[in-house]
């Protein structure tokens, strides 16, 4: 009997389990993976196996050895990335598409709603009206196809096409020192090289300096470098901090440089009518990404890059012509969805092949709308507001940094202890050993805090509670064992 098959009609009864086992999954009343390392390797691993199994049988395993054993990420307690579980819309939603629509090319309802799904982002975080995107993984791909097009326009201004004949003179990108990092490798990618940043200085909230900026423009216009674009960000990973958008995109402007915000995480919290006026400059970017799957609860794998005029997308990336490509559509006499690729979407970043990432995206907006969305924005930054407050009434701990968004950076103080960036530390360590609150650690001017993100859609209150007393109780045995010794 043959070993290849392509089974139909069964999906149901496989989906029934898998859902149930998810179910489970989703209960976090498992141990952690590396408890039982050996038994779930023995099961899933061994030789490459010459002779297939049954779908069931397979299942079966994944129930019992793949799931159980994923990851923390998706527990509500887990506030470390900002990235987090997806939520059940997203994953059918995700696995619809995976199904119906592997590419997202061709006139289907599925192409359809990768224009439409990203239409509705751009007015719900009130982009300029012009503004049209593109999805790719995530953050570093977003973040690249926009530096990418930044570094096209630029050359353009001095009559060079970048695309054609690669980089001939000295480019500059200005950063500050709270961007994310996957701008330095975007720059290494597209051939500008690391060194290519200069990193602006920021204020004391970690906001990067507009004057600090004006003048490192005009300094390094004077020494002949191409200054190929300004970055800022619209919430920081490390604190949340939103640089001063207005008047960096105003200096931009001033020096004809592209002006691109990194919104991966705080693009979203547009929607808090609290801070609404902190994205004021987003009329000035040339560029703008925003990350579904941080605050929107999307699979892992979906993020968006939105530039004023894509064609600027099509000079930077466009493969050229492929025949075999242009050969599966004529776009003449269009009667049938293969007959066109709908928006090429292929040539507007780094990506051929791709999933159907707008039917996740319109079905997260669709099932919660604007006003669900809102909803959940505020409450996690009312969470992190409410970290800081516990923290500034709790003798023992000191917020380092007030939240801005759903980020909160604080520590556990003591007079008795000397190092109190180890004894954070350890305090971290402790509590990702308990396993029930995991936020992550990061390093504030020389000071290492205690960094919860709130951005899970399951995580709530009770969350964010439970964290600020597990640390002040790791915090009080490690001291009490301290002094006991
Ligand atoms: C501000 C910011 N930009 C970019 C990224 C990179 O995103 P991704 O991990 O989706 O590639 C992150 C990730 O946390 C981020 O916080």
């Amino acid at each position: 009997m043959s070993q290849e098959r392509a089974e139909c009609g069964n999906l149901p009864k496989l989906l029934q389990q898998l859902g149930a086992d998810l179910d489970q999954y989703l209960r976090f009343e498992h141990h952690d993976a590396m408890s039982n390392e050996y038994s779930w390797k023995a099961a899933l691993g061994g030789s490459l196996p010459q002779q297939g199994i049954a779908c069931e049988q397979l299942l079966e395993i994944m129930g019992k050895h793949l799931i159980p054993n994923g990851s923390q990420v998706p527990k509500p307690g887990c506030t470390s990335f900002i990235t987090t579980g997806a939520t059940s819309i997203g994953v059918l939603a995700s696995l619809s598409g995976t199904v119906a629509a592997p590419q997202r090319v061709g006139l289907t309802a599925f192409n359809y709603l990768e224009d439409l799904s990203l239409q509705w982002m751009a007015e719900m975080f009130e982009l300029p009206s012009a503004m049209k995107g593109i999805y790719s993984s995530g953050g570093s791909v977003a973040n690249l196809v926009a530096l990418g097009a930044a570094r096209q326009w630029a050359f353009e201004q001095l009559g060079i096409n970048v695309a054609e004949d690669g980089i001939p003179r000295a480019c500059r990108v200005y950063v500050s020192s709270a961007c994310h990092r996957t701008i330095h490798r975007a720059a290494a990618v597209l051939g500008m090289g690391r060194s290519a940043l200069v990193t602006i200085a920021t204020d004391k909230n970690g906001r990067l300096s507009p004057q600090a900026l004006r003048q490192q423009l005009q300094a390094d216009i004077n020494k002949g470098f191409v200054s190929v674009a300004v970055v800022a960000s619209a919430g920081t990973t490390d604190t949340g901090a939103i640089d001063p958008l207005c008047e960096i995109g105003e200096i931009a402007a001033d020096y004809q440089t592209w002006f691109h915000i990194d919104g991966a995480y705080g693009l979203p919290g547009i929607l808090d009518p609290r801070i609404r006026h902190l994205y004021d400059g987003l009329s000035l970017a040339d560029s703008v990404i925003v990350d579904p799957h941080k605050w929107l609860g999307a699979p892992v794998g979906i993020g968006a890059t939105y530039v004023r005029d894509r064609s600027i997308l099509y000079r930077a990336f466009s493969q050229g012509a492929a025949d075999y490509l242009e050969g599966a559509c004529h776009d003449d006499n269009i009667q049938n969805s293969m007959h066109s690729m709908g928006v090429p979407y292929h040539d507007f970043g780094v990506e051929l092949s791709a999933p159907s990432r707008g039917a996740v995206v319109w079905a997260l907006i669709r099932e919660i709308g604007k006003v669900g969305m809102q909803e959940r924005i505020c409450r996690h930054n009312d969470m992190a507001q409410l970290v800081a407050d516990l923290a500034h009434k709790h003798p023992d701990l000191e917020v380092v940094q007030e939240p801005t968004l759903s980020i909160c950076c604080f520590r556990y103080i003591s007079p008795h202890m000397p190092d109190l960036n180890a004894l954070n530390k350890q305090i971290h360590r402790q509590l990702v050993q308990e396993g029930n609150c995991i936020p992550s650690t990061t390093i504030i001017n020389g000071i290492l805090v205690i960094r919860p993100c709130f951005v899970g859609a399951r995580t709530t209150e009770k969350h964010a509670r439970e964290l600020v007393d597990a640390v002040v109780k790791a915090g009080n045995k490690l001291l009490a064992n301290t002094s006991s010794c």
